[in-house]
């Protein structure tokens, strides 16, 4: 596998190189309402051009041409709701997501147009069209039965100076590639007992009980998925208040997980928001994971057929790769799978929980009953039954990645 020359040197723009003058203008302290009129001006010069490029490429059929025939082939009917926007390029849309989400209010403010427009939503960000979907049959067709005539688009490139080459980054062959090559080592972790849990569930509860009055439990949460996450994959977990180093990479962790979102929702148009604090991130995280590589490459005396085996998911991936940028990058994007997602469906869950007493009382009694037959193993995880309708409640209730795309 081929690994981008840019992202492994952490250089975001090199697959841009059009954008990258650009981008290099906006790096020092320009903020996003500057971005978005730059963007405008851009725009005009970007779609002529792709158009010229796209008619010197494909002459005789335009993406919008070949969409038409594939509509007229399976009598698809137009989307009956557009996105309402004000602004040229819908660029009122994008201003007012990049709002919302730094009060991080998302959620509530795209289900407003879905529950006054529709499952079904067309959106034009600089005169493409997109689609906003929660509809169950257009998500099973994207996920599962039409799976191979849907790709990641922008989503790629727009998320490679953050996790590199990795399975979040990748389509087709490579995507399957990384699949096939992430197997071994999860079929493995779920042999691990959970004991290496104890310490950061006992840490979390430490925390909390030290505080008075009405609580945020989701930043505890974040500390803890992060900590569990890291343990799980690095081999040793990182507690964001331990030490400088630990509170430095959990900062840039966050930092550049809230920046590639935005970066995401600008879709071609991504390399324009590339804050120099971001690259800082991207390199920060990309760094530290790296150390970890290192680690593991060098305690080769260990026996990696057992689960428990500090390192062992690394030097699986190693074994596979035989390249340490390519591990590390699959690192960051389990990383993040795995972290945000976790902290996200706990906070939702207590959320949940706190509104619905009589269920709150009976998982209790169900948790109750499980502890009093001695130290928690997956065993006992198999007969928590209520709690996995709980969780799954909470995952049908609220999204927990609002956005795949
Ligand atoms: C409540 C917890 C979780 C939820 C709701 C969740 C949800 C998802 C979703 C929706 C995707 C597809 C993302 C996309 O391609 O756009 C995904 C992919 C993935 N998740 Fe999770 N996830 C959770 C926990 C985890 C954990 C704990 C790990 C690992 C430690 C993990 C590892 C992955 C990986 C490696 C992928 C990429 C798989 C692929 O593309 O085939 N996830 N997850």
């Amino acid at each position: 596998m081929k690994i981008d020359s840019a992202s492994a040197t952490g250089h975001p723009e090199g697959r841009v190189p059009a954008g990258a003058a650009i981008s290099s203008a906006f790096r020092h302290g320009l903020n996003l309402r500057q971005v978005l009129l730059a963007l405008v001006i851009a725009t005009f010069t970007y779609r002529f051009i792709k158009r010229a490029i796209q008619n010197r490429v494909r002459p005789r059929r335009s993406h919008a041409a070949a969409d038409e025939a594939f509509a007229a082939k399976n009598g698809c009917k137009p989307v009956r709701s557009v996105f309402p926007y004000k602004w040229p390029f819908a660029l009122d849309l994008l201003y007012r997501q990049y709002q919302v989400n730094k009060t991080q209010r998302l959620l509530a403010f795209q289900t407003q147009f879905f529950d006054r427009l529709g499952s079904t939503i067309e959106f034009r960000l600089f005169g493409d069209i997109g689609f906003f979907t929660f509809n169950p049959k257009n998500i099973e067709a994207i996920l599962s039965t039409n799976f191979e005539d849907y790709g990641l688009g922008s989503r790629s490139d727009a998320l490679r100076a953050f996790l590199g080459e990795g399975i979040f980054t990748q389509d087709g062959a490579q995507w399957k590639h990384s699949r096939e090559m992430l197997r071994r080592p999860f079929v493995k972790m779920h042999y691990q007992d959970l004991t290496g849990f104890g310490e950061h569930i006992n840490d979390l509860i430490t925390h909390l009980k030290s505080c008075s009055g009405i609580v945020d439990l989701q930043p505890f949460f974040f500390r803890f998925t992060l900590a569990t996450t890291t343990a799980l994959i690095f081999g040793q977990p990182i507690k964001d208040y331990a030490s400088e180093t630990q509170h430095a990479f959990a900062r840039s962790f966050d930092h550049a997980s809230l920046i590639s979102a935005t970066r995401i929702r600008l879709a071609d148009f991504f390399w324009a928001y590339t804050p120099s604090k971001y690259t800082e991130s991207c390199k920060t995280v990309k760094e530290y994971a790296t150390g970890f590589v290192e680690q593991a490459m060098q305690s080769t005396d260990e026996d990696t057929s057992k689960p428990e085996t500090k390192y062992a998911f690394i030097r699986d991936l190693y074994n596979e790769y035989k390249d340490p940028i390519l591990v590390r990058d699959q690192l960051v994007n389990v990383l993040i799978a795995g972290r945000d997602t976790t902290a996200a469906l706990l906070s939702w869950t207590f959320f949940l929980l706190v509104r619905h007493p009589p269920v709150l009382i009976r998982l209790r009694q169900e948790i109750l009953a499980v502890v009093e037959e001695g130290t928690l193993n997956r065993g006992h995880i198999q007969k928590l039954r209520w709690l996995k309708c709980v969780l799954n409640e909470s995952m049908v209730s609220v999204t927990i990645i609002n956005l795949r795309g």
